[in-house]
């Protein structure tokens, strides 16, 4: 069918006028690229609190990731949307998060490396209370990836009979925000002011929907599927979380001793995934490897 043809038919279904879209197109303006990707806004985003250079890069590196988190939350929730996901579609995007977590861990010397040590110790000071704790969208991923009974440490049952608002308040990451005298931090009271309601719609979401359940329901998962999902799994859970816990060990751990991180958490303990033992798909492991969890390179 001719082009035109197309044209009048499409309005036409949307009962409009394709001669009359037509002619605002001779009109319209030529696309160029910096609008179309909005080059002059992105670049004004980054706003530095202290006089030194190197923020910048702390910055930018940080956008970079949640730009990154960003594109695996989009995966994540099209497999959630997609009620009935063709096993092709699932490797396509389970292999699209694999390539994504790769190029975190690949580029977060960046982060170790990229920065003076001198400036750092300085500029961190300008960012208390701020922390990493504070991402929403590392939470959201996490939400998606698997089952609630994998994001707490406790008897299953208890949690069946809660409330979202209940289950919020026993994700693991709650106990990074709280301080030995058992008050929340001023970072996780700002992180909840803000997000809580976010979080609590999310759980009622993703309930029986998430990745891991989409895998439970299949009769057998294919190889290559159950090795992409152990290879995320890994990556995200265990080898990202290192590089993280060693770049937080490079600026913040001197002569074996911990400084106060800006998110104030126990964060040597907190960090490290042998701790965390945060398992996306635990029916896919052993019992061994599971008990070995975080310890690999070590
Ligand atoms: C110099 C670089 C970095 C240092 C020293 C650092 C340090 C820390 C520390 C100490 C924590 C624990 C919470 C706290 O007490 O504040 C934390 C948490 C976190 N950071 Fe970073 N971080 C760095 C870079 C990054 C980057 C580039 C990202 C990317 C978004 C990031 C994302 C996170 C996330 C998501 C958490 C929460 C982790 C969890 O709950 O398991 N961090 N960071």
């Amino acid at each position: 069918m001719k082009i035109y043809k197309q044209l009048e038919n499409k309005y036409a279904a949307l009962s409009s006028d394709a001669h009359t879209h037509l002619k605002g197109l001779l009109h319209a303006k030529e696309l160029n690229y910096w609008e179309y990707i909005q080059l002059d806004t992105l670049l004004t985003l980054q706003k530095p609190r202290s006089i030194y250079g190197d923020e910048e890069i702390f910055i930018i590196y940080h956008q970079n990731t949640e730009l990154t988190f960003k594109l695996m939350l989009r995966e994540l929730k099209q497999i959630w949307d997609n009620q009935e996901n063709e096993l092709d579609d699932l490797l396509t995007r389970v292999s699209r998060l694999v390539r994504y977590t790769n190029m975190l861990i690949n580029t977060f010397d960046i982060m170790k490396h990229g920065m003076d040590m001198e400036q750092y110790q300085l500029f961190r000071n300008t960012l208390a209370p701020a922390s990493g704790l504070q991402s929403i969208q590392y939470r959201l991923i996490e939400l998606h990836c698997t089952s609630y009974s994998n994001l707490v440490s406790g008897e299953l049952e208890e949690f069946k009979i809660m409330s979202e608002e209940e289950r919020l308040d026993n994700l693991y990451w709650k106990k990074a925000g709280l301080k030995s005298n058992g008050d929340t931090t001023l970072t996780m009271a700002q992180f909840e002011l803000k997000y809580r309601d976010e979080l609590i719609e999310t759980l009622r979401k993703v309930k029986g929907k998430t990745l891991e359940d989409k895998i439970f329901l299949m009769q057998n998962i294919p190889g290559d599927l159950r090795e992409m999902l152990k290879e995320f799994d890994y990556l995200y859970n265990v080898a990202w979380p290192l590089v993280h816990l060693d770049t937080a060990q490079h600026y913040l751990q001197f002569k074996s001793k911990a400084s106060k991180s800006t998110g104030d958490s126990n964060w040597v303990e907190y960090l490290h995934p042998k701790n965390q033992k945060r398992i996306f798909f635990p029916t896919l492991w052993s019992e061994k490897e599971k008990s070995q969890w975080g310890q690999i390179h070590q």
